[in-house]
């Protein structure tokens, strides 16, 4: 129960992203970041005003039944868009690896593609909500505990996992699982962060100030996740006549599958090896 008033507040900020409206008044006095060319908040305004409704109203139901789904979607979003662009390739049959890697690496791979530190940050604060399986952070664990983790948080990760290679999960935000708040920062603060790309946000010095200030102030999170969010679903996003609508969505379209795809772009290859 306690974590249906957060998943309707993580629906308006995934809402904002996907249906790209309403977002100048979710953001703030900051104001919303730029779109890209030929996107705009206003599209469905006219021609189909109940889209953010519609598409509120059947993920809230969803998220009620599951709420490994409010999750689940969100990974699947920027899966998406560090794959070859925010274009729905991620829904096309392919494997990937899970690997993470330091702070200043996944800095300087996020400039190319537009995000800032700001922008980390914010978004790896999406880890307040999912689970992870044992092999995303047992080496964390074995053959001896991360110096830079708690140790009373490795030992309890230790019952989930007790050796390497134990196929269990646990949830990414010790404090509030299931809720979308601020909670991640805070676990960092501890050295309770799950993943070693997660507890770098708060031992490299460029980003520290950045958790301490989401860890006492949710509402400043909430702004820049909105923001960063916005910015990540626009990441080599296609517009006007680019692309195709897919008919499956797991199959490109029989007619252009032949050699109309998108060239395999240089972020796919930097982020398999970094980051997903
Ligand atoms: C910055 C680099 C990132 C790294 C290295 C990373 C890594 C991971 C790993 C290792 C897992 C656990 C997978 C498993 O063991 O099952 C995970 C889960 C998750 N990640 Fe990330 N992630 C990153 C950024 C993001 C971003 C930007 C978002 C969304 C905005 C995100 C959303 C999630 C969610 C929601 C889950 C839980 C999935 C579920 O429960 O189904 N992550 N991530
Ligand atoms: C999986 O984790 C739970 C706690 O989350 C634990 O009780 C259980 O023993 C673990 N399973 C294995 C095979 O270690």
């Amino acid at each position: 129960m306690a974590s249906f008033p957060s998943a309707a507040r993580l629906l308006l900020l995934v809402a904002a992203a996907l249906v790209l409206s309403s977002v100048s008044a979710a953001a703030g006095a900051g104001g919303s970041p730029p779109l890209a060319k030929g996107l705009s908040f206003e599209f469905y305004r006219a021609r189909c005003p109940q889209a953010e409704a519609i598409v509120f109203a059947f993920l809230k139901d969803a998220i009620r039944k599951d709420v490994g789904l409010a999750a689940a979607l969100l990974r699947i979003h920027f899966h998406d868009c560090f794959v070859q662009g925010c274009d729905g390739s991620v829904l096309l049959d392919r494997t990937n690896g899970v690997d993470s890697e330091k702070v200043p690496v996944l800095l300087s791979f996020l400039a190319k593609i537009g995000l800032n530190a700001d922008d980390l940050v914010a978004l790896s604060g999406a880890h307040t909500l999912g689970i992870a399986h044992c092999g995303s952070f047992e080496e964390r664990l074995f053959p001896k505990d991360d110096p830079t983790m708690d140790k009373f948080f490795a030992g309890h990760l230790k019952l989930t996992c007790p050796r390497l290679k134990v196929d269990n999960f646990t949830a990414n935000d010790i404090r509030t699982p299931d809720v979308f708040d601020n909670k991640f920062y805070v676990d960092l603060l501890n050295r309770q962060g799950l993943f070693t790309s997660d507890q770098d946000l708060h031992t490299d010095a460029k980003t520290k100030p950045m958790v301490t200030r989401f860890a006492v102030d949710q509402a400043a999170f909430f702004d820049q996740f909105v923001k960063s969010m916005v910015k990540m679903g626009q990441i080599n996003v296609l517009t006007g006549n680019q692309g195709q609508i897919r008919t499956d969505c797991s199959v490109p379209n029989a007619a252009r599958s032949a050699g109309d795809e998108l060239p395999w772009s240089v972020v796919e290859t930097a982020v398999e090896t970094l980051v997903l």
